[in-house]
């Protein structure tokens, strides 16, 4: 009878101290992000704002103190697959942020849908990721390539332009950009005359401007973003092109990029879900908290790294922290407004952001909103089947 006593003890003191452990336990959160090449930066606006995010509700998520495990993507598809999985299986990572790259996050995207592991991605304007791939245990905080494009489209048709080139890097964010670009453009009665391309990561664009020089079309719309935007927009002035041919882009052609393309961008117009110094007390209170922690004015990638944090709370907070109830995680997400700087939204049942997305024009070193090109625009998510 007393040797059964002590075993009963034994057990409830043993599930107890599980228990306690398994509430203090920290989240473990893998950031997936590129820490080199062109999209260095933005990998890096991206963690500073989900940091700031969590910082501010006192380093806990869903009650839960945060810790990290970083890895550089390097912006490298091939790479991807195992690298996810190491985050995963070997580092034993509760919930995975990342990344930039469309080829890496549908990547990404896949393995998270497999194994069910709870993915933010705070970037990659991937169709995959919100369509094929869509699933219960996978959220943007960003955007789809299709969104600026498409708001461009239709800015770029009211401008009255007729014959328009693209020209983007040649994988998917760039492709589903001039796709979105074009749906728009072309259904209001514009022409896509011509569709340019350079292998990404490459900068060496000097061969299309003077392809475009000959093909003299109305308007040029591109999507290049990071050090890439830098170089392609001091390239297409440089060429002589920016006083002949209107320069229209994605917005990230713009975004974080003013200071290093130095005066260069001037004036140009391009389509985001963010701009500098909207005229909200979310956005003000964020730009002057971001400034404070990094010496830094955010831009659109840091929105997203915030959001990014900010959607996982929501959901965490609804379960205790539990990562696995994800039913329960996509239905708190789905049903509240997310208070972002951007302004607010709520996500679609893929858990893409319906958003409002801006027309921008660039003034010295900010992007200043002059309207809104599509209010609270949808993403297609073809191919979702929840
Ligand atoms: C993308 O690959 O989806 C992407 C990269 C940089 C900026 C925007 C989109």
């Amino acid at each position: 009878m007393k040797l059964l006593q002590t075993t009963l003890l034994a057990a409830a003191l043993c599930s107890t101290s599980t228990l306690s452990m398994a509430e203090e336990a920290a989240l473990k959160i893998g950031l997936m992000l590129p820490a080199t090449g062109t999209y260095a930066q933005l990998g890096t606006a991206i963690e500073n704002g989900f940091k700031l995010y969590v910082n501010q509700v006192g380093g806990k998520l869903g009650g839960r103190d945060v810790e990290y495990v970083k890895l550089d993507d390097e912006s490298d598809p091939a790479k991807a697959t195992d690298n996810i999985n190491k985050l995963i299986k070997s580092d034993k990572v509760d919930v995975v942020i990342g990344t930039v790259h469309s080829g890496v996050a549908a990547a990404m995207a896949k393995v998270a849908k497999q194994t069910g592991t709870l993915l933010v991605v705070p970037n990659a304007g991937s169709a995959m990721i919100t369509g094929p791939m869509c699933a219960p245990n996978i959220f943007r905080s960003s955007f789809s390539n299709q969104q600026p494009g498409f708001a461009m489209g239709k800015v770029a048709a009211e401008k009255g332009y007729k014959k328009v080139a693209t020209i983007t890097w040649k994988y998917g964010a760039g492709e589903e950009s001039v796709g979105g670009f074009k749906e728009a453009f072309e259904a209001d009665g514009g022409e896509v005359v011509k569709e340019l391309y350079v292998p990404f990561p490459n900068v060496e664009f000097q061969a299309l401007l003077t392809e475009i020089a000959a093909l003299k079309p109305d308007a040029v719309y591109s999507f290049f973003a990071g050090a890439g935007a830098v170089k392609f927009v001091k390239d297409y002035k440089a060429a002589g092109l920016m006083d002949n041919i209107p320069l229209l882009g994605a917005g990230f052609l713009t975004d974080g990029t003013l200071k290093a393309q130095g005066g260069d961008g001037e004036g140009l117009l391009t389509t985001l879900h963010y701009a500098d110094e909207l005229d909200n007390e979310t956005d003000k209170a964020f730009r002057q908290a971001y400034n404070a922690a990094f010496d830094m004015v955010p831009d659109v990638y840091a929105v997203q790294g915030f959001d990014a944090a900010q959607i996982l709370d929501i959901g965490l907070k609804a379960t205790g922290g539990d990562v696995s109830k994800t039913a329960e995680i996509a239905a708190a997400v789905e049903s509240t407004e997310i208070d972002s700087p951007r302004g607010k939204f709520t996500l679609s049942k893929a858990h893409n952001p319906i958003q409002d997305i801006y027309l921008r024009e660039a003034k010295g070193e900010e992007n200043v909103m002059i309207g809104v090109a599509v209010e609270k625009l949808d993403d297609p998510a073809k191919g979702c089947r929840l």
